[in-house]
């Protein structure tokens, strides 16, 4: 019944980001609300207002559902956060099987949205589920917020989180999230995500593309200031170079170092898996530092140059530049945008080029972090440790969750990441999987950290 549930959400072409697939965003919020009306929740499908389109003009933003199972005010509340919405998926693209047609190969669930994030979502359903059907009084008031636009940013979400601060999320003590994975095969607790500030480099010359032949040693070119820029922000052995980046991380403590040391990860099959022959640090703790708590840059694309097949001899007129700085407590995005220009423009400057530089922040989403030693963690130790008969490791993950910070800021309530998903399921990428035994397992451990999380005393 489970996979077969799966199956059905799988089929669903829930991309957020193809406008021209949102009723099938819409269709798969309606088929939420259906499931838990059917387990005789309270069920809301908020309406979240319409989403601005770059080229001009709006559309609907799918409706963010709500549900909530039990009020009693002498139990702790949770609410599971969630989304049912997908990156998009091509067969082309290099998937093995239809990206759409949950398949099953030896134990594997292979179909887009599996891991992340339907089978997780449905896993909490069905733990509800679990104890009406034994006739067991939930031990906590459970509430749901499951969201449609969460793989492009969750349009909309932050604001509807904040108009019901006082109403849907009054009661709500814990936030359980389980967007993400384990680092191994032993499970894991989540205790904090990086933040992410995205940034434009636009650098423009001549009034329109030139013949590098005809011109090519007239201009300073500006993919040449471009490419000149960038590389002054980190070095080949991964340090940043933009001043005083680094000055607001938090000091890498020993008790941060000694979980570090037990976490189990193994770099040759992380090699393995990422199709490497070196990584940027040789041993484990400084690895796992470095993409969990430390700030990098990513140089994405740049706009304008010249990609296609062949050969084509030309000076573009106008590039820009996408990068991205994933940062870490206790930075802050406003700094950053400031601390990335300053040094970009200082260093165009040095050029003494004619072009012109813009430099624009465009995503300035903050990191999370949590305290592992709070009761929340000490339930999700309990929990694993009951279902798996094992310590789960207590990681942190290198991308961003911004929705688990705007849950601190807007109604400073406590946040427990609780993943399933396991290390190799291949989110956003092709042939992303579940494993039954991951599903199934995981919806025994959402059940059992139910529990645990009703013996946490209120103060
Ligand atoms: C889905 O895959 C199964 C095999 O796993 C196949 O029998 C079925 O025809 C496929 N359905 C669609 C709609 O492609
Ligand atoms: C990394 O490179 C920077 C700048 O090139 C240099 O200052 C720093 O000492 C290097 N760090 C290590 C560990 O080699």
């Amino acid at each position: 019944e489970y996979v077969q549930a799966l199956r059905e959400w799988v089929a669903v072409e829930s991309d957020s980001s193809d406008i021209t697939k949102r009723s099938e965003v819409q269709r798969m919020m309606e088929l939420v609300a259906e499931k838990l009306r059917v387990l005789g929740g309270k069920v809301e499908m908020v309406d979240i207002g319409m989403q601005k389109l770059p080229e001009g003009g709006t559309i609907a933003l799918p409706k963010v559902v709500t549900a909530e199972f039990g009020s009693n005010a002498r139990k702790a509340t949770v609410c599971v956060y969630g989304h049912a919405d997908v990156q998009p998926a091509r067969k082309e693209d290099g998937w093995s099987t239809e990206p759409y047609n949950l398949t099953d190969i030896y134990g594997n669930l292979y179909g887009r949205g599996t891991s992340d994030n339907k089978a997780p979502v449905l896993a909490w359903i069905h733990a509800v589920e679990a104890y009406q059907a034994l006739e067991i009084d939930l031990p906590v008031n459970v509430k749901f917020i499951i969201e449609g636009m969460e793989e492009t940013g969750s349009n909309g979400l932050a604001a509807m989180i904040e108009a019901q601060r006082d109403t849907f999320f009054s009661n709500v003590d814990y936030i359980i999230i389980s967007d993400c994975g384990w680092l191994s095969t032993r499970p894991a607790l989540t205790y904090g995500t990086r933040g992410n500030c995205y940034f434009f480099a636009e650098v423009e010359g001549p009034k329109q593309d030139l013949h590098s032949g005809v011109h090519g040693g007239t201009v300073k070119e500006p993919m040449t200031d471009l490419i000149g820029i960038l590389d002054t922000m980190i070095s080949s052995n991964g340090s940043i170079l933009i001043p005083g980046i680094r000055d607001a991380v938090a000091p890498f403590s020993d008790d941060e170092w000694k979980l570090y040391q037990k976490i189990d990860f193994d770099m040759d099959s992380y090699k393995a898996k990422i199709g490497v022959d070196q990584l940027m640090y040789e041993n484990k703790v400084e690895l796992l530092a470095h993409r969990w708590r430390y700030p990098t840059v990513s140089i994405h694309g740049i706009v304008g140059a010249f990609s296609a097949p062949g050969t084509k001899t030309v000076i573009p007129a106008k590039v820009t530049a996408k990068f991205s700085i994933r940062q870490v407590p206790d930075m802050d995005p406003a700094v950053v945008e400031k601390q990335v220009t300053d040094h970009l423009q200082s260093e165009f400057a040095k050029r003494k080029s004619p072009n012109k530089l813009k430099v624009t922040m465009i995503i300035g989403a903050k990191p999370w972090l949590a305290d592992p030693k709070h009761p929340l963690y000490q339930a999700g130790k309990a929990a694993v440790q009951r279902v798996f008969n094992t310590e789960p490791d207590l990681i942190r993950e290198g991308g961003t969750i911004p929705i688990a910070r705007t849950f601190q800021d807007v109604m400073d309530k406590s946040i427990i990441m609780l993943p399933i998903g396991g290390f190799d399921d291949g989110l956003h990428s092709q042939n992303e999987k579940m494993s039954r035994y991951n599903y199934i397992e995981g919806t025994k451990l959402f059940i059992a950290y139910l529990h645990e999380v009703a013996q946490i005393k209120k103060d």
